[in-house]
């Protein structure tokens, strides 16, 4: 998601200035190119041998040793991260105050930046960081946290720097194209479970990852999202609208509750097809169980495919083989805009793995084949192939 992005990261001396390697690693994972400045503070918390260790690039932290760094790495940042940031750092940037090479960038530096803050909760809660950070957020920075909890100097309260992931998922948010804003995103994960008894139930295999990664992307680039996800053992990505629900029968009456506001309907569930006829109060004996009456679910996609009016209606198909034909039947029989077939049989796609391989194919029998990819990726060049539909 950062591929070709220039990231400047300021490290300010605080306790969690370490945090500040990781943050670099997983920029750089991202495909970011970091370049780290820090301040003399910081630099007797964490060596700068370390970030460049980790960044493979120059650390700057003396503003006269190259004397147009300050205006050279601003011009060419697409985002100013400064993590952690101090009291101290705060009240300068916002005044203007330039003593050092972090203050002089932010001086010189014009586009989207991120402040993510670390002191004690007396600091915090006092008038004038109060005061600088509605200042700096006035002027458009975005801040991120402090969290509550246990702080370095073994007090609690507000001024913990906020975990790691939080900050990289700030940055992946603000440099990500807004594509889909304005849009409404339904996206259906995970299995649904169907009881037979309160202990007992039958299932599809489904971690919910696929059509997870389908709503992260979504609100990555500016959707509203609801995400209604059968049982999973997944943490809801952050601020999309996750519904959770445990049978077929709740998940088709939450989509169809969901249906009316969404543009874009994109369904990954591993939706059972079938169901006990009934459902037991207390626990079968086992000795008296010879046979299971099943009834058939709804088949949510294609009730949704007859009334889907201007929608894009997007369905999955997990088939043991690159069923091309058995993809394309589905497609026409549930009236949808594309499918996205993935052959579960192949290595580093389908159930639980973070990869999968998919074929795209839509209404015109188009056929896309895509490579191994990570499921944030698919769910990427699903919602690329979506946008194209209505171009
Ligand atoms: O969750 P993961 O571990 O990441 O695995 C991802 C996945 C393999 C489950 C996912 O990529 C996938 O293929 N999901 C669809 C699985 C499936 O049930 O396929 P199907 O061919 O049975 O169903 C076709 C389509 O109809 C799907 O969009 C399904 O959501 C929908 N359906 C199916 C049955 C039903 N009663 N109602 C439905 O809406």
């Amino acid at each position: 998601m950062l591929k070709d992005r220039n990231i400047l990261l300021g490290v300010t001396g605080s306790i969690a200035a370490y945090k500040a390697v990781d943050i670099s690693r997983r920029l750089k994972d991202h495909g970011a190119a970091v370049s780290v400045v820090m301040t003399e503070a910081a630099a007797r918390f964490i060596t700068p041998y370390t970030f460049e260790a980790v960044t493979g690039n120059k650390v700057y932290t003396d503003l006269f040793k190259d004397p147009f760094s300050h205006i050279e790495l601003s011009k060419k940042a697409d985002l100013f991260i400064i993590a952690p940031a101090t009291a101290n750092t705060i009240n300068k940037l916002s005044c203007g105050l330039a003593d050092n090479l972090i203050t002089n960038l932010w001086l010189t530096y014009e586009g989207l930046s991120l402040i993510a803050p670390a002191m004690n909760f007396r600091m915090y809660r006092s008038p004038s960081v109060k005061k600088h950070i509605k200042e700096l957020k006035k002027n458009g920075v975005q801040f991120i946290g402090p969290d509550t909890g246990s702080l370095a100097c073994g007090e609690e309260g507000p001024g913990r720097m906020v975990d790691v992931p939080v900050i990289v998922e700030a940055a992946v948010m603000a440099l990500t194209e807004k594509d889909l804003h304005n849009k409404n995103v339904l996206v259906t994960a995970g299995p649904t479970v169907e009881a037979i008894d309160p202990v007992r139930f039958i299932s599809n295999r489904s971690s919910g990852k696929m059509g997870y990664a389908v709503a992260h992307a979504a609100k990555r680039r500016g959707a509203e999202v609801t995400l209604i996800s059968g049982p999973t053992s997944l943490p809801e990505p952050l601020g999309v609208n996750t519904v959770n629900v445990n049978d077929a029968d709740e998940m088709e009456k939450a989509v169809l509750k969901h249906l009316t506001k969404s543009h874009y309907v994109i369904m990954a569930a591993a939706v059972a097809d079938f169901s006990p006829l009934s459902k037991a109060k207390v626990k079968n004996r086992k000795a008296e169980i010879t046979s299971l009456e099943l009834k058939k679910n709804t088949d949510i996609i294609k009730k949704i495919g007859k009334k889907k009016g201007k929608r894009v209606l997007t369905g999955f198909a997990a088939e043991t083989g690159n069923n091309i034909d058995s993809a394309k039947s589905k497609l026409k029989d549930k009236n949808l805009d594309l499918i996205v077939l993935n052959d579960i049989t192949r290595e580093g796609a389908g159930f639980d793995v973070d990869t999968n391989i998919v074929t795209i194919i839509d209404k015109k029998s188009k056929i896309d084949e895509y490579p191994l990819m990570s499921k944030i990726d698919v769910a990427n060049v699903i919602l690329d192939r979506i946008l194209d539909l209505k171009k």
